[in-house]
Parts: structure tokens; C-alpha cells; sequence
């Protein structure tokens, strides 16, 4: 019979790369926590409205890579492609704007897009995402970089880059528009089919095109960055200003759009060259409208999200297992009536004891202790508990010591021993 296999661009992640996914959860819990975030779960499924509405029905996510679908009640819902939409519908159904000043909050968990998997680029994949509502200052927009940075350095991640851009308000991007237009409709013959639609109806998503030509016609054009109202224009520099004084640096991208419609003002990218084509694994960015045009009151509002799949690629192979585990090998009837008190014991020490459910020889029980990786083994037969004792063997062989019987006195005596 033919096996059932995971869905295309869905993955198991198991063995040291879950391991490292572990690492990252608990290293930005932590420096969440410090900077005063609180966790949030959100729903993985969603009405669609909520996606088309905030990410931009003429985005890429939205027009083709939604898992959208008709539930049986005829409502179409849509598994999560990012979780800044969500996080904003939590905070208005929450009542948050109304209790707070500021509200900072973070979450964790899988998200979905119909793209063409390659390597780094998957349709189910992870992102730990960080949102504060409610301030419009710049100074909000230097510490979510910083603090980028402290996660990145604690997690032993150095070889990276910020890019920075600014996109504008409504203001700017109105007034660029008719310039981009312009510039387009004289380069009109060397678009394709889907650009010559955004022409039309949202010109900046031209930058987003992964058509070689597209992307050569957009290296002529010209920059919103250079189009910035007087109010962006400053916002941007007080930016530059504080990540100057956070001692972090970046570099202004003016070619940085983002893929999602959201964004005003600051939009900012970590990229490395060590991912291959999907080089950028965190990005974020100020949404200033957005919790507005969600039915909320004006309120600013910016965040980030980490791709984990691609930081965890970043990471060095982690050194030093710190699990404590030891193999207990016994033989007889008397030895096997000891197992059960012995890994009560254990466990309540912390140490995980490991042993063969079937009765085998000792030669057996020492090749499979070796395989599983133990350093050491507590062994136990007739003879030992004729004398008293259990064994505990080193597995290179060098030492050898004798424990108490008593369970939890041979367990005490073997941490000590070990340096478990
Ligand atoms: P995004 O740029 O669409 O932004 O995604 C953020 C990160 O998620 C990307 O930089 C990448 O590392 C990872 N990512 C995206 N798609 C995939 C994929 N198919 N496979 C693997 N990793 C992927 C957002 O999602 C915004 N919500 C970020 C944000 C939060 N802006 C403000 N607040």
C-alpha cells in the first residue's frame, strides 16, 4: 500500500532542528519578558475578510497564496499567512485600546502560504511575531531593532543586516503615485501581465514582482524615499537618530517595499547571505492606519515577525548535551524488582533512566546502553544483590564504583559520583 506522505512545503521538524526551535522560543520569551511584552495565542484559522482587508487584496499573499476555503456553514475562512492581522483583531475584540495607553504583546506559531517551496520557503512555516500599539514615536521603531539585535547576539547570530526604508504615509504615497505612473506608462512594454494590473490599481506593488524584467524596469524608477512628506521625512530621522544612539547599525534601503499593504513609515528587513535566495528572516515594519481601517480608533502601531525556519538555519550546531541519563542493566527476577523503585528515584532527581523492557543478556543490554549514547550503566544481578550493592560502570570502562541497594541512596550516590 502506497504511504501517506506530508502535504508539499509541509515538514516534520524534529531532532536538533526542533531543538533549536526550542532555543529560539525560550531566548526571545526571555527578552520579551524583559522588555515587558505579554504572549498572546491567536486562532490559526480566521475569517478571510480579516486578511483581505488588512494585508491588501492586491498584495501576492492575498491574490494567490491563501489557503482559503468554504466551511460547511458557507463562510470562507482562511489559515493564517502572518499574524499581524490577527494580533490586530485581538486587540480591538479585547477591548486592549480601551484599557491601555500602550500595548506590547507577542506570539508564536505556524503560518500558511501557497508559494512555491524551495529551500528556506515553505507553505506551512513558523514565525514568533512582536507588535506594539499605540505609539507613534521613533523612538519605538529604534528599540524593536535593538532588541532584534540583543535576541540575534544571544542566540550566537552575527553575520546579518538590517535594512531600513521608509514608505511613507497616505500623503506621500498619493502624491508619488502619479510619479510612478508616469514613469511606468513609458516603460509600459516591458511589463508583464500582472504588472500592467497593479499599474492600474497599485502601482507600488510593481516593486514586488518576481519577473526578472519587472524587476530590471524597477531598478530605473524612481524612489518614494525621495518623495517623503515633511512628517515622514522627519520621523524617519529622528530614527536614524535613536538607532544611532542604541548603537545598532543599518543601512537605508530605498529600494526596501514590502509585500504587504499595511506598512507607513518604517519598514525594515534582516537579511543574511548564508540563506541562499530567501535571504531575509526577520522584517517588519509601522502600520500606522491599520488598526483605523480595522474599525478601530486611530492608534499607530508597528511590529516585526522572525521567520524561524530561516533564523534556525543561522544557528550553530548546539554544543553540549545537558539531558541526564544512565542505563540500568539488570538481570534476574530479584534485578528487574528493583527497576520500577529505581526509576521512581530517578525521575524525582531529574535523571532520565533508561533500560531494556525485555529481559536480555547483560552483553546485550551493554551494546544497546552504548547505542543510546549512556556514559555510564548501573548494573545489577544476583551477586551484586547477594553483596549489597549495584554497579555502576563507567562505559569507557576506566571506573568502576559500588552504590547502596537503596534505591534512592545508589541514585544520590551516583549524582554525586557523576556530576549529574
Ligand atoms: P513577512 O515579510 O511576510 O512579514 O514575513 C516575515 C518573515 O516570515 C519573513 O522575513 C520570512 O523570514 C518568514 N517567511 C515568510 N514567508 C515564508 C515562507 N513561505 N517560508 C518560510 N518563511 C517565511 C509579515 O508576515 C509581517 N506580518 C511582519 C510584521 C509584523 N510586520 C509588522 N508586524
Amino acid at each position: 500500500m502506497e504511504k501517506i506522505r506530508t502535504l508539499r512545503g509541509f515538514r516534520d521538524i524534529v531532532g536538533e532542528e526542533l531543538e533549536k526551535f526550542r532555543r529560539v522560543e525560550a531566548v526571545f520569551r526571555g527578552h520579551c519578558g524583559i522588555l515587558g511584552f505579554r504572549e498572546i495565542e491567536l486562532p490559526v484559522l480566521e475569517k478571510t475578510e480579516l486578511f483581505v482587508r488588512s494585508i491588501g487584496d492586491t498584495t501576492d499573499i492575498v491574490e494567490k497564496e491563501m489557503f482559503t476555503f468554504t466551511d460547511i456553514g458557507g463562510d470562507s475562512l482562511t489559515m493564517r499567512p502572518e499574524a499581524t492581522a490577527g494580533m490586530v483583531r485581538s486587540y480591538l475584540q479585547e477591548g486592549l485600546h480601551a484599557k491601555e495607553r500602550m500595548t506590547k504583546v507577542f506570539t508564536m506559531g505556524p503560518m500558511f502560504r501557497h508559494e512555491r517551496p524551495q529551500k528556506g520557503r515553505y507553505r506551512e512555516f513558523h514565525q514568533i511575531d512582536v507588535e506594539v500599539f499605540g505609539v507613534k514615536e521613533p523612538l519605538v521603531d529604534a528599540e524593536l531593532i535593538w532588541m532584534i539585535r540583543m535576541f540575534l547576539g544571544e542566540l550566537g547570530v552575527e553575520k546579518y543586516r538590517i535594512e531600513v526604508n521608509s514608505v511613507g504615509c497616505k500623503t506621500c504615497r498619493e502624491s508619488f503615485r502619479g510619479v510612478l505612473v508616469d514613469f511606468f506608462e513609458t516603460r509600459k512594454g516591458e511589463l508583464c501581465e500582472d504588472c500592467l494590473r497593479r499599474l492600474e490599481r497599485n502601482p507600488l506593488r510593481i516593486f514586488d514582482c518576481k519577473n526578472e524584467q519587472c524587476i530590471r524596469v524597477t531598478g530605473d524608477s524612481p524612489f518614494l524615499f525621495d518623495s517623503l512628506c515633511g512628517e515622514c521625512r522627519d520621523h524617519f530621522e529622528l530614527f536614524q537618530g535613536y538607532i544611532e544612539d542604541f548603537g545598532v547599525s543599518v543601512e537605508t534601503n530605498k529600494r526596501l517595499v514590502r509585500g504587504l499593504d499595511y506598512y507607513t513609515k518604517t519598514v525594515f528587513e534582516v537579511t543574511s547571505d548564508d540563506l541562499g535566495a530567501q535571504k531575509a528572516f526577520i522584517a517588519g515594519g509601522r502600520y500606522d492606519n491599520l488598526v483605523g481601517e480595522m474599525g478601530g480608533p486611530a492608534t499607530a502601531g508597528i511590529g516585526f515577525a522572525v521567520g524561524v525556519e530561516r533564523l534556525v538555519m543561522l544557528l550553530a550546531p548546539l554544543s553540549g548535551k545537558t539531558e541526564k541519563r544512565c542505563f540500568f542493566a539488570h538481570v534476574g527476577d530479584q534485578a528487574r524488582g528493583r527497576l520500577i523503585p529505581l526509576l521512581k528515584a530517578s525521575a524525582a532527581r531529574g535523571i532520565n533512566l533508561l533500560y531494556s523492557y525485555e529481559a536480555k543478556s547483560l552483553k546485550s543490554q551493554m551494546r544497546y546502553a552504548d547505542n543510546l549514547g549512556c556514559g555510564f550503566v548501573l548494573i545489577l544481578g544476583d551477586d551484586e544483590i547477594q553483596k549489597g550493592v549495584i554497579v555502576l560502570r563507567d562505559m569507557t570502562g576506566k571506573t568502576q564504583h559500588e552504590l547502596p541497594l537503596d534505591p534512592e541512596k545508589a541514585i544520590e550516590e551516583l549524582e554525586r559520583l557523576n556530576g549529574l
